[in-house]
């Protein structure tokens, strides 16, 4: 199975969001992917539900929601009201992880946990099994357009050992300074998934920069 591509709004133009859902709509894109920050658990913050419910009804592509906020378990109907396919919530920011995890699963969607650069896959051996995709960040989250960190690509290779001793059916998605050259990187260390921000909409032909990625 080829790898997916997903998005991120978070490089796009919030005036004409609309055109820019459409394009990702129109194009190879598999998913978008929507960041949510909070001002705590990164020092930035972003878009919350009201753009997302917004976005839901002229959206033909999963919304892959990213949560980088503090006590994510507190907005699970929020997000799965807004039409997420996938909730990710960062597991620096979960306490209970197990229990938000089954109440993703609950309330209907594909539960994912996110790792930052410095936290060991070996932290998730005890709840792998119950996940649908590890999101690993690639960069610190909080910003697009950062550099890619090197290290990302020897995480996805363990993890995707990991995964296949274990015999498990769970994605690798990566988020944080994708490109062609990082995404194939990534793509032959295992990755099932990739995040791109402002490599597609920087560019002035998304749509094509998507199918490049796509064909890695
Ligand atoms: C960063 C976000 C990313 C961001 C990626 O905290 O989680 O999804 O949009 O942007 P690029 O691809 O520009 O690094
Ligand atoms: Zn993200």
């Amino acid at each position: 199975m080829s790898h997916k591509i997903a998005p991120s709004l978070l490089a796009a133009n919030f005036l004409e969001l609309g055109k820019e859902v459409e394009l990702i709509n129109t194009s190879e894109a598999d998913w978008l992917h929507l960041d949510i920050m909070d001002g705590v658990f990164v020092p930035n913050i972003s878009f919350g539900f009201p753009v997302l419910q917004d976005i839901k009804p002229i959206c033909r592509k999963p919304m892959d929601v990213h949560l980088m906020i503090v006590e994510p378990q507190k907005f699970v109907k929020e997000v799965a009201e807004a039409g997420a396919y996938m909730m990710n919530v960062h597991y620096e920011a979960s306490t209970h992880l197990h229990r938000t995890v089954g109440a993703i699963k609950e309330a209907g969607m594909k539960a994912g946990v996110t790792l930052n650069p410095h936290t060991p896959i070996s932290l998730l051996e005890d709840i792998l099994y119950d996940l649908d995709m590890v999101l690993l960040m690639s960069v610190n989250p909080g910003f697009g357009g950062q550099r890619f960190i090197e290290h990302s690509v020897d995480k996805v290779f363990r993890l995707k050992n990991r995964i296949r001793e274990k015999g498990l059916d769970v994605l690798i998605e990566v988020d944080g300074g994708v490109n062609l050259e990082t995404g194939r990187q990534l793509v032959e260390a295992g990755a099932d998934v990739l995040v791109a921000g402002n490599f597609v909409f920087s560019n002035p032909d998304p749509q094509k920069i998507i199918s490049e990625l796509k064909h890695l």
